[in-house]
């Protein structure tokens, strides 16, 4: 027995399933953008052509197209001999998409740094490389940190795109609730109040952290 009948036990089932699909793509996709992210700089700092090319290659096209579109393709066609499940296909999808966009936010952060930076360090005798580890990478990370905070909330709702591979994410959990219930407000502000829930939650924590990091200025 339940006081809100078995129906309603399903859907709220639904819901929390849904919300776990949608919480583990955003972290894994999150982190496995942070790892291309960070080679796609590495690889775009390069002095020699044929490594950058690549790296601007895959940010262009990534950029350039709907993650949706992405997502389909990677599923359906790149993905679809080697009976990959819609879980792991969205992680890898939302990956790809996301290192374009955290490599830009990297190279976006070391650029903010001020000119003046490199050439004080360099003429103290410092090395390219010691330069960019010592003076220009920890002023970077204040630029990269809570813009990195953004992407999460971006992939996070971007995320709500999964249904077009069948996967049942949040989103796709109302539509199913929606669609077998013929009831649309509950299941559809339920969603959409989850994902404020949860983009709120993390922009307040993000505030604060932005915070502290002023700080030190
Ligand atoms: N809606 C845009 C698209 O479909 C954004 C993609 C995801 N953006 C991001 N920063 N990861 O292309």
């Amino acid at each position: 027995f339940s006081p809100i009948g078995d129906d309603g036990m399903i859907g709220i089932l639904l819901i929390l399933n849904g919300l776990k699909v949608t919480l583990i793509v955003t972290f894994f996709a999150m982190l496995l953008g942070a790892v291309l992210g960070v080679g796609t700089t590495l690889m775009k700092m390069s002095s020699k052509w044929y490594i950058r090319f690549p790296a601007e290659l895959y940010v262009g096209v990534i950029r350039g197209t709907p993650v949706v579109v992405q997502l389909v393709i990677l599923y359906f066609i790149v993905l679809a001999a080697l009976d990959v499940d819609k879980i792991t296909a969205a992680i890898i999808a939302f990956g790809l998409n996301s290192g374009a966009y955290i490599s830009e936010i990297i190279r976006a952060g070391i650029q903010a740094v001020d000119k003046g930076q490199t050439e004080a360090a360099r003429s103290l005798g410092l090395s390219q490389a010691m330069t960019m580890k010592l003076i220009i990478l920890p002023q970077a990370i204040k630029n990269i940190l809570p813009a990195l905070g953004n992407e999460f909330i971006v992939l996070l709702k971007e995320t709500a795109v999964i249904g077009f591979i069948g996967g049942v994410d949040l989103m796709r959990a109302g539509e199913i609730i929606r669609s077998r219930t013929f009831e649309d407000s509950v299941p559809l502000f339920t969603c959409a109040l989850i994902y404020l829930f949860l983009t709120y939650s993390f922009t307040f924590m993000l505030s604060k952290f932005e915070k502290r990091l002023k700080q030190s200025d």
